[in-house]
């Protein structure tokens, strides 16, 4: 058995054997609970911290430790169609929020589907995540791109390891040249969270540069952070020593729910109000609803399929017609994307296509 095909890596069914040229690629709990047959946190002992304050510093120092039985109380399960294929998690409710507007802007913007590959990881699965990174690349490697039990953000239940299609679900430092990877790191502020290695940062954080991890912090902070300059360690530690910064500290409840934006997420139609015209919620009631607003054209009736266009960035030259069925843009299978739009006006009665043809072009 080649080394990088070791009992860890072939256990990782949904995704196979992975290229050994990606030193970065992470394992995490889906894909190594099942090698366990002893106890994995054999060895491993938590801190002292918990993980409350929303801008609590975790990090290699032995006094930055998490107990081991910390864990959020607020976790919620995040919409399966915001994850990569085979994989599922949750983060707490704030940043659950946060996410899924940073994802619907994403593909908005950019045109890239941005998905989920980890998220919250409890103190037992960063045993086994931290192992399984041993395993693969050995102590020194596993030291550079995997926090020891209680030392990871994983466990505050704030944290995502973002990928996407085009990088074959890894995580990649080539992320950073890309468009996700560039919109990321300009962007992520904006729905609360920040990079928390970023490139030239190990002297400081002891950690590799990690373009797909990211940490909320609360819409407040992450601006106060973006505009300090500081890295999110420094950012956190300032805090920690009330240093005069404001640190805003984000309570369950200030985030305001279902902030009208195109993407947003969103229970129902009321929640979209203010973004435009005819702006309603895509999908209600399921995890994947978001605002949207209604194309300015139709695109040609489709027998045997039934559903609304919409467009997505409407307005600019990159105002995108979207079908019902272009599930592409949410993760599920479906349609690509169709012909640009600019205006705003919900079609009616429903029509239907898979692809929007060049002609309907605005
Ligand atoms: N990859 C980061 C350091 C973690 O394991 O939390
Ligand atoms: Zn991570």
């Amino acid at each position: 058995m080649h080394r990088e095909c070791s009992l860890a890596v072939l256990l990782a069914l949904q995704t196979g054997c992975v290229d050994p040229t990606d030193s970065s690629y992470d394992l995490d709990h889906d894909d190594v609970s099942a090698a366990a047959s002893y106890d994995v946190c054999e060895g491993f002992a938590g801190g002292e911290l918990t993980g409350d304050d929303l801008l609590v510093l975790v990090n290699k120092e032995p006094q930055r430790q998490l107990r081991s039985d910390d864990a959020p109380a607020d976790l919620v399960a995040l919409g399966p169609s915001y994850f990569m294929p085979g994989r599922d998690g949750m983060l707490r409710g704030p940043a659950a929020d946060g996410l899924y507007e940073l994802i619907d802007t994403a593909a908005a913007e950019i045109g890239v589907a941005l998905r989920v590959r980890s998220a919250y990881r409890s103190f037992r699965e960063q045993c086994a995540t931290y192992r399984a990174k041993v395993d693969e690349n050995g102590p020194e490697h596993a030291a550079r791109y995997s926090a020891l039990p209680g030392r990871s953000q994983h466990q505050l239940g704030t944290t995502v390891d973002l990928t996407s299609a085009g990088l074959d679900w890894a995580l990649s430092p080539s992320m950073g040249s890309r468009a996700e990877g560039e919109w990321l790191s300009d962007n992520a502020h904006r729905f609360g969270f920040a990079l928390s290695y970023p490139r030239g940062a190990e002297p400081i954080t002891g950690y590799a540069y990690e373009p797909w991890h990211f940490r909320y912090v609360g819409l407040a902070a992450a601006a106060e952070l973006r505009n300090s300059g500081l890295l999110l360690d420094e950012y956190l530690f300032a805090c920690a020593e009330a240093e005069p910064l404001r640190c805003p500290r984000e309570q369950p409840g200030d985030r305001p729910k279902n902030r009208a934006f195109i993407g947003g997420h969103c229970a129902g139609d009321e929640d979209c109000a203010g973004i435009g015209a005819g702006a309603f919620c895509l999908d209600a009631g399921t995890a994947a609803a978001s605002c949207t607003l209604p194309c300015s054209r139709t695109c040609p009736d489709r027998p045997g399929l039934n559903a609304p266009t919409f467009c997505v960035a409407v307005g600019g030259s990159g105002g995108l017609c979207h079908s019902r069925c272009d599930q592409g843009l949410f993760g599920q299978a479906g349609c690509r994307p169709s012909h640009h739009c600019a205006t705003a006006s919900r079609p009616s009665p429903a029509t239907i296509a898979d692809v929007c043809l060049p002609a309907q072009l605005d």
